[in-house]
């Protein structure tokens, strides 16, 4: 299936919980599906990077605000259908799944005017290129006429599991318990945002990944997807990227 192709951009629209696999997911559905894809929790993690480079209070909104409106953001395709996002021209992957980061960002993802900056910035990425947006307010506020909209849940423990054997070994590696507690208290805040709060679209499909493999969930998604947009003849359903 190639998004592409269509006329005008198609966007999708995947969000979830914390650690909920939206990335993994989200990458694998782009290839699939020949198109972008955008992960906006980055993007509030860059915001956080930047606000504590810049010695930046958290409990200045205005501030953070400033600093959102003035941050540039794009999305470039890595090796091996990985997909960076590019900060201000800079490529800060790598440092932005830190324990610090892990700490401030939903408060810093709190901030109205940081919310307000990053999803103008979003939609104009979507404008451009047929996308999966991956985050937690894209089918609510970011993208309401998204023709799919995806939530994908599992329960913290599965999450934390997860998230452990994903990052062990590498330097963003923690103890099960440290990453579960991180997990938790994010999930709560994120919930209990007033702006924004994290939860599946009226018109999302709710997909519980506890039982399911990454190649599973997509599996699921694409079979939604071909459904939802009823053009499984037209765009064909052969995976692989063509350009
Ligand atoms: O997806 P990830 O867990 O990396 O997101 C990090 C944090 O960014 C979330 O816990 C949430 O506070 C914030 N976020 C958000 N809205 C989005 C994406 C992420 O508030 N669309």
């Amino acid at each position: 299936m190639n998004l592409n192709q269509k006329a005008a951009p198609i966007q999708i629209a995947l969000d979830g919980t914390p650690a909920s696999g939206k990335s993994t997911v989200g990458t694998m559905l782009a290839d699939r599906l020949a198109c972008d894809f955008l992960d906006t929790g980055l993007m509030y993690r860059a915001m956080t990077y930047l606000a504590l480079e810049n010695s930046l209070s958290l409990d200045d909104s205005d501030a953070l605000g400033v600093l959102a409106e003035a941050t540039s953001f794009s999305v470039h395709q890595g090796p091996e259908s990985s997909w960076r996002l590019m900060v201000n021209d800079r490529d800060i992957s790598n440092r932005l799944h830190s324990e610090d980061i892990n700490r401030d960002v939903s408060q810093v993802a709190a901030v109205p005017q940081v919310r307000r900056a990053l999803v103008r910035k979003q939609r104009e990425i979507a404008s451009q290129r047929s996308t999966v947006m991956a985050g937690q307010d894209i089918g609510t506020v970011v993208l309401v006429n998204a023709p799919v909209k995806i939530y994908l849940n599992a329960s913290v423990a599965t999450r934390a599991a997860r998230r452990t054997r994903d990052t062990s070994g590498n330097s963003e590696g923690h103890r099960y318990e440290v990453v579960l507690s991180s997990i938790k208290r994010r999930s709560e805040f994120d919930t209990n945002r007033v702006d924004s709060a994290l939860r599946p679209a009226d018109d999302a499909i709710v997909i519980a990944t506890d039982d399911l493999t990454a190649d599973e969930v997509v599996e699921k998604v694409l079979s939604y997807i071909s459904t939802k947009l009823n053009r499984t003849g037209n765009l064909g359903m052969t995976g692989k990227r063509t350009a």
